[in-house]
């Protein structure tokens, strides 16, 4: 459990003004904890792709926060997510990636539970008077899908995930065409930065022209359209300089999802930025393509999203050495190109000010 978080009370205003969250709030493993409880425990998170759950038996497993998933297609063809904690004494319960199965055994003792979450047999149950299967099941977690990606939410309480993603499926792609896209291929990132540098680096292209030459020679950095006026996401535009595509939209889906879409054939690229601790993340980079893209077709989009990223990472972690050095206690924004990280950082503030 953390400890009560001491928010200086002028805070919200600093922000408001452009100011930065206090740096101490990259490196403090108390506030990570507090962003466990209060944003990762109660928030939509993309998981996967509907690939991975497309027929009946077909499980995968992800995380959500610290919270190991398994997301399954059940015999009813639902598609569900469980906590991938055992019951008994909290193993994990599958340790595949993924498979197609009937039902889920736990690794350790051998307890196993259907694809709907309830318990099946427990061995040596007969032995155990008062054991009652019926009343035993996996925590179920909230489940949806956004055009073929997958979403998880702990919290079974939680707004639809349409009331997240809103207008967004629209700006980013003509309708059905996000639907006709195929996930066809997963990098993961490790980073030494804490996952909000990972986010507030993508919501802004201000550092474009000085870190990454070979982008900023594609698209025009200098035209640059921003909005912030959705409540869970911003998005910023920018045309490509000569291309046969017609522009490049990236998109910051609270809390921790990023997107960005080229549009004439689309091809969207979905990261999600874990937190392993406070230093460090964990970021998953998913490529959906066309149904049948060539592999030149991936290649290409590989090398170039791998060499930027790549350059994107150099600069996270240069930001989380600085952040830990204590040498700035609260950085300033530049507005109006980086609207989209303070609009992000609001976010942050007001999740975790909440009472
Ligand atoms: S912890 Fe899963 S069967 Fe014992
Ligand atoms: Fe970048």
């Amino acid at each position: 459990m953390s400890t009560k978080l001491a928010i200086d009370p002028r805070l919200a205003e600093t922000l408001e003004a452009g100011a930065a969250l206090p740096a101490e709030w990259y490196c403090d493993s108390n506030v990570l904890a507090h962003e466990k409880e209060r944003i990762f425990h109660r928030s939509w998170q993309y998981v996967g792709h509907l690939g991975q759950a497309a027929q009946l038996g077909d499980f995968f497993t992800s995380t959500v926060g610290d919270i190991p998933v398994v997301i399954t297609r059940s015999e009813d063809g639902k598609l569900r997510a469980f906590a991938n904690v055992c019951r008994h004494r909290g193993s994990e319960v599958v340790l595949e990636c993924s498979g197609n199965r009937k039902t889920l055994q736990c690794h350790y003792h051998g307890w196993t539970y259907n694809l709907d979450g309830s318990l099946r047999a427990a061995p040596h149950a007969d032995e155990h008077p008062s054991f009652r299967k019926s009343e035993i099941s996996l925590l179920a977690l909230s489940a949806a899908t956004w055009g073929p990606t997958i979403f998880v939410n702990p919290d079974p309480g939680a707004p639809p995930l349409d009331e997240i993603t809103g207008t967004l499926g629209k700006s980013l792609a003509d309708e059905n065409a996000f639907e006709s896209l195929r996930m066809l291929r997963r990098d993961i990132y490790q980073e030494a930065a804490n996952w909000k540098i990972v986010i507030e680096n993508f919501n802004e292209c201000y550092h474009c022209p000085i870190a990454h030459p070979k982008l900023s020679r594609v698209i025009d950095v200098d035209e640059y359209a921003i909005d912030t006026s959705n409540e869970f996401f911003s998005t910023y535009r920018s045309p490509f300089r000569e291309s046969r595509y017609r522009g490049l939209t990236y998109a910051s889906l609270w809390p921790n999802a990023m997107l960005s879409a080229v549009s004439d054939p689309l091809m969207i690229q979905v990261m999600c930025a874990i937190p392993v601790d406070s230093d460090h993340s964990k970021v998953i980079f998913d490529y959906y393509l066309p149904d049948g893209a060539s592999a030149d077709v991936i290649r290409q989009n590989v090398e170039f999203s791998d060499l930027v990223q790549r350059e994107d990472i150099a600069l996270c972690e240069s930001v989380q050495r600085g952040m830990r050095s204590r040498a700035i206690h609260q950085g300033r924004l530049m507005m109006p190109r980086e609207r989209g990280v303070q609009h992000f950082q609001k976010l942050v503030y007001r999740h975790l000010s909440e009472s």
